[in-house]
């Protein structure tokens, strides 16, 4: 189930959870975050490729796309047998920013994401219909967990705005990883 845990960044006192969508995005809403539920058209197999996918979820991308005026959309994939999943993990798994503001919709799986706020950091379980984004220059990580299983869409507003840009802090390392952050919640 989707979820929004709010910890202070020193990770005093009781983190406040969300787990209603629309509290949930009323939330992330307050620090400009767009969080939005998704309903495919209908129902997609897993091995759905990107065409289909974005045939299924037509409606909502080009809403998207005629809002914020991405360049380009891609679908991405990545399954527990993966042979660079470690890599690709450890990848977003410091604070960085970037100039581009990272959209994703989650077609399928799970990922958490983690947005440094303040003297927050917001901890949101993203699953499979949730569309998330970051806004640019907000301090964030990304963790997909030891057996990454999602199938995401992205979009981009230029092509090299995805490139990461680290913060240098260790903060990351004193929030639970993907796999205890999932295992607590359930
Ligand atoms: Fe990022």
């Amino acid at each position: 189930m989707s979820r929004l845990s709010v910890y202070h960044e020193d990770r005093s006192g009781e983190p406040q959870v969300f787990s209603d969508i629309d509290k949930i995005a009323t939330q992330l809403n307050s620090i400009g975050v767009l969080f939005e539920r998704w309903q495919a058209a209908r129902p997609l197999t897993p091995e759905a490729g990107q065409d289909e996918v974005l045939a299924v979820y037509r409606e909502s991308v080009s809403r998207l796309n005629e809002h914020y005026g991405f360049q380009s959309v891609d679908v991405v994939c990545l399954r527990p047998d993966h042979p660079e999943k470690a890599a690709m993990r450890g990848k977003f798994l410091a604070e960085h920013v970037h100039d581009d503001f990272e959209v994703r919709f989650f077609v399928e799986g799970k990922g958490l994401f983690y947005l440094h706020v303040g003297d927050r950091v917001y901890l949101v379980l993203c699953e499979q219909g949730d569309l998330i984004s970051v806004p640019a220059n907000t301090p964030h990580w990304f963790d997909m967990g030891a057996n990454p299983d999602f199938k995401c869409i992205r979009f981009f507003t230029k092509p090299d705005g995805w490139v990461a840009d680290f913060t240098g802090s260790e903060i990351a390392k004193s929030f639970p990883t993907f796999d205890e952050h999932v295992a607590f919640s359930s």
